[in-house]
């Protein structure tokens, strides 16, 4: 028989015990999670007081394949495991999503397709020249992340999306007040030359870095807006990676019906810089009037033509104001300024490659447009 005061000790000194030891083990568990990755990852970003700007490629390296299992969870979550509600875009790379980090800094993560970029190598060492490059202009890259088949891009968010939208989705109506955030007033004329000026730099300092980026693929929705209305393009360096890939399947050259110069139809495959000017100079005549590139256009009775057929003509005779999109407000508006942008639009759009100018020119050219 053991003693009834004794058994009551042993009980309560083996409880004890449990409890000490069970404490010890949740205790351990919790410094266990908390060391690897995830806090380094939040303290690398939050360090730069939320300012995108400053975020380096360098610093990125978080998203580099040896943590991918770390930076691919802070994109789950951050993406609530790629629901498809936080999906803003479905471009031919794959879709993009807006999504929040951890630190609260908003981003867009471009979900590559699976067949895109197959060599992991070749990806990082891409992915490494695109993430350093820096002007503003160009939407900057903020990192990327591998893990298994996956490869994310994640790049800086750019508030008023694509100018694409703010060409053809525009409301011209008052909208009701409970839907302001999704009005989009038509751009007017001294917006338009800022985004195109903006667009022009950005694409001469690709064409004339130390290793030249033809971007293949100008475009109203590769261009992103900021809350200055400052154009930022968007997808650079990503369409020769595809199209390396693809040669080998498919003769398809990158590219968007309306903006492909006329020597891609003739065969010719080769990027070249004066390719991005052609489709700058479409770009253009898009911002200008309003209307889709990809869309035939009534140019005289019974014949339908590109945009810039019918640009041409109009430009030949003399009726430049007649071409500018209905719904832009005309206030402000000098005929010279326009006659000089259609003239400078032409000159980029030129059947012959070699009589373009090079983005460097038109530059100078769009810089005397305003006085
Ligand atoms: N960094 C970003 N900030 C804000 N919105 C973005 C960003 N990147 C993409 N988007 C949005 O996602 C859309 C889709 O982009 P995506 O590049 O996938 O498609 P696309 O430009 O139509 O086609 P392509 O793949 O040929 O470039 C854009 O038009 C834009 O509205
Ligand atoms: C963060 O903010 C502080 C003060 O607000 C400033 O002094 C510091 O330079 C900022 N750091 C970075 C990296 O921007
Ligand atoms: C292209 O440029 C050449 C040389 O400046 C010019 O003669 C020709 O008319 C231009 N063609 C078109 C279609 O603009
Ligand atoms: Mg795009």
């Amino acid at each position: 028989m053991i003693d009834p005061t004794l058994q009551a000790v042993l009980s309560s000194g083996a409880s004890f015990l449990l409890v000490t030891v069970l404490f010890a083990i949740v205790f351990s568990l919790c410094k266990l999670t908390k060391k690897p990755g995830s806090r380094t990852t939040s303290r690398a970003l939050a360090n730069h007081n939320s300012s995108l700007s400053s975020i380096t490629i360098d610093e990125s390296a978080y998203f580099d394949p040896s943590l991918s299992r770390i930076s691919m969870s802070e994109l789950v979550i951050a993406t609530r495991n790629f629901a498809s509600d936080g999906i803003i875009g479905d471009g031919s790379f794959g879709l993009v999503y807006k999504a929040r980090l951890s630190n609260g800094v908003t981003v867009a993560v471009k979900k590559l397709s699976e067949d895109a970029f197959q060599g992991l190598r070749e990806f990082k060492a891409e992915m490494e020249t695109l993430g350093n490059i820096r002007h503003g202009n160009l939407v900057k890259m903020l990192g990327y992340c591998v893990s298994g088949a996956d490869r994310m891009l994640i790049y800086e968010f750019i508030e008023k999306g694509c100018l694409d939208q703010w060409l053809h989705d525009t409301s011209t109506e008052g909208a009701p007040a409970w839907s302001s955030s999704m009005v989009r007033e038509p751009l007017g004329w001294e917006t338009r030359i800022k985004i195109i000026k903006g667009v022009a730099n950005g694409l001469s300092f690709l064409h004339t870095l130390d290793k030249p980026i033809v971007h293949r693929d100008i475009k109203s929705s590769n261009v992103l807006l900021d809350s200055e209305f400052e154009a930022h393009i968007a997808d650079f360096g990503l369409a020769r990676r595809m199209d390396e890939w693809h040669s080998h399947v498919s003769t398809q050259v990158a590219g968007t019906m309306g903006y492909m110069p006329p020597e891609y139809k003739d065969g010719v495959m080769a990027a070249t810089v004066k390719a991005d000017v052609y489709s700058f100079g479409i770009l253009m005549l898009e911002v200008a009037t309003g209307r889709r590139p990809s869309w035939p256009i009534k140019i005289e009775e019974g014949k339908e033509g590109g945009l810039i057929e019918w640009a041409r003509r109009i430009v030949a005779k003399e009726r430049q104001l007649q071409m500018i999109d209905a719904s832009m407000s005309k206030e402000g508006l000098r005929e010279a300024e326009v006659r000089e942008y259609f003239r400078i639009a032409c000159l980029c759009t030129n059947d012959t490659s070699r009589d373009r100018p090079y983005m460097g020119e038109v530059v100078k050219l769009l810089n005397q447009l305003s006085t």
